[in-house]
């Protein structure tokens, strides 16, 4: 299965994934990782990996339409069977959707449909929630709305900072990220409604 990453950051998630495809037998690969921004960790880490890189920044284009436009074409030069939103803190338009939905997967640090947007940690912290985790979904028109397709728990301790709580629940979400993403390689997945099966 050809993967299409797309990051904004320190992009751990995309390097847990690049580790794991070093192994033939985990049956994706990494094939271009994109992101919205030049000069981070993430593209570092693919151009390590030997990973063709593209960094689209919406400030260049005329407007988000445009952005979108431009972002799609990137991507599916890559020919994709499946593009993965690792830490990309960008919401995609209807362009890339028509092209890419069903196959386009977010990671997101929290337990979905609580705490959807860039603050997942920190919002389930400051509400005093004892559990919350990280959850792997299709990628929708809504923010953090999609099927979901895996999701682990994480539970909140004494004293824990938005930082610390969202370095836990990485720690999850990497494990999340490679162990599902391979199922849904080596064994395919379905998605009828709001229900994804992964595997035979
Ligand atoms: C991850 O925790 C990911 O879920 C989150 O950014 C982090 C990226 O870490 N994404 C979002 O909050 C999107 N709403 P990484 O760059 O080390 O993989």
């Amino acid at each position: 299965m050809r993967l299409v990453v797309l990051v904004s950051g320190a992009g751990t998630n995309l390097q847990a994934l690049l580790d794991a495809a070093t192994d033939p037998a985990y049956g994706a690969t990494v094939v271009a990782v994109g992101a919205d921004r030049d000069g981070i960790e993430a593209l570092a880490r693919a151009e390590q990996a030997g990973v063709p890189t593209f960094v689209l920044r919406v400030r260049d284009f005329p407007d988000r339409v445009a952005w979108d436009q431009a972002l799609t074409k990137a991507v599916a030069e890559h020919q994709p069977d499946l593009v993965v939103s690792a830490g990309f803190m960008k919401l995609v338009g209807k362009d890339f959707l028509a092209e890419f939905g069903g196959r386009f997967v977010n990671t997101h640090p929290a337990l979905s449909p609580s705490f959807p947007g860039v603050r997942g940690a920190a919002d389930a912290l400051d509400y005093g929630v004892k559990v919350t985790g990280c959850t792997l979904f299709f990628v929708d028109e809504g923010v953090d709305t999609g099927p979901i397709i895996a999701q682990r728990a994480v539970a909140v301790a004494d004293g824990d900072t938005a930082e610390t709580l969202h370095e836990r629940i990485k720690v999850a979400e990497r494990a999340m990220l490679v162990e599902t993403i391979g199922a849904m390689a080596r064994g395919g997945f379905t998605i009828e409604g709001r229900r994804v099966a992964v595997g035979g």
